[in-house]
């Protein structure tokens, strides 16, 4: 497996990884007395996706770079 589908693969589970998260958040706030520290949690998947993502949308891009470096 290369690099591409490995990012891939991992942003794909870290959007589940992250939607749990979310729906743990809100179960967890809508408590008497709520545990405000689990909202933070979800920020942890959250920034690995951005890192992820930004990755995944420079992909396309990458090899005309490289191409026009070239030339
Ligand atoms: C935080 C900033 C995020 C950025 C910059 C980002 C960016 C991207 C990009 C560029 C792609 C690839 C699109 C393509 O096919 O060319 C992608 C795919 C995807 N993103 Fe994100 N994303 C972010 C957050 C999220 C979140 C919060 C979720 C869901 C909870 C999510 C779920 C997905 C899924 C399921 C795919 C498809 C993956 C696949 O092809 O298997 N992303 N994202």
């Amino acid at each position: 497996m290369n690099w591409n589908k490995l990012i891939r693969q991992l942003h794909r589970w870290l959007a589940i990884a992250f939607t749990v998260t979310v729906i743990v958040t809100f179960v967890a706030l809508a408590q008497e007395d709520p545990m405000i520290w689990v909202s933070y949690v979800p920020l942890l998947p959250l920034a690995l996706l951005l890192f992820s993502g930004l990755y995944l949308f420079l992909l396309p891009y990458l090899p005309r770079w490289r191409a026009a470096r070239r030339k």
